[in-house]
């Protein structure tokens, strides 16, 4: 072959691919419009782009020692038909009552706790107890501890949820030094923070 005819044959070549790789992305663009023409036809138009997120059952928070403390337990979240079960088990507190809310920030890192922000009041409401007309979302009341340290309590609540505004997940428990009176504004006078923990998801 002379170095010319070589030329043009690899010209040819050079040509003929272009026509190719020109070709696949338009039989491709092609295809997906037809794939999309139908499925537009099929799926409802409020039907959302994503699955929707699994829905939450459960949640957790392990309750830390603010400084100078020695407070440890665990409160866990239940969706029941009624409410949010809370099942609290708090160890080390003075005997005694001690406030026992939902803060507004799931941040512990503070040595006192107060990073957690205030009580979690997504509707704007007053500070009162957990059986209150208008309390926080995150009013919880108080927990007692026995003479041995020990707190546990147990209730339904309907004011919890784990989606939209006035979910929980993500937020703080915080116990406190001395009982919520249930009535002063805006935290019901319960002194300093013993022990905080982050509400996060749990295994159902
Ligand atoms: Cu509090
Ligand atoms: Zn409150």
């Amino acid at each position: 072959m002379s170095q010319g005819a070589l030329h043009q044959s690899q010209r040819r070549k050079t040509r003929a691919m272009r026509r190719t790789a020109f070709s696949i992305p338009l039989l491709l663009v092609v295809a997906m419009m037809g794939c999309r023409s139908s499925s537009t036809n099929q799926a409802s138009p409020s039907q959302p782009a994503t699955p929707p997120a699994p829905e939450i059952t459960k949640a957790i928070a392990v309750l830390h020692p603010t400084k100078g403390h020695d407070v440890h337990g665990i409160v866990t979240f239940t969706r029941t038909p009624g409410g949010i079960r809370v099942v609290a088990d708090v160890q080390n507190l003075e005997p005694g009552a001690h406030g026992f809310h939902i803060h507004e920030y799931g941040d512990c890192s503070a040595d006192d706790g107060t990073s957690a922000g205030g009580h979690f009041n997504p509707t704007g409401m007053p500070h009162g107890g957990r059986h209150a007309e208008k309390r926080h979302v995150g009013d919880l009341g108080n927990i007692t501890a026995d003479a041995s340290g020990r707190a546990r309590a147990e209730f339904v609540d309907a004011h919890l949820s784990f989606e939209g505004t006035t979910s929980i997940i993500g937020r703080a428990v915080i116990i406190h030094a001395r009982a919520d009176d249930l009535k002063s504004q805006p935290s019901g006078a319960a002194g300093p923070r013993v022990a905080c923990g982050v509400i996060g998801i749990a295994k159902p």
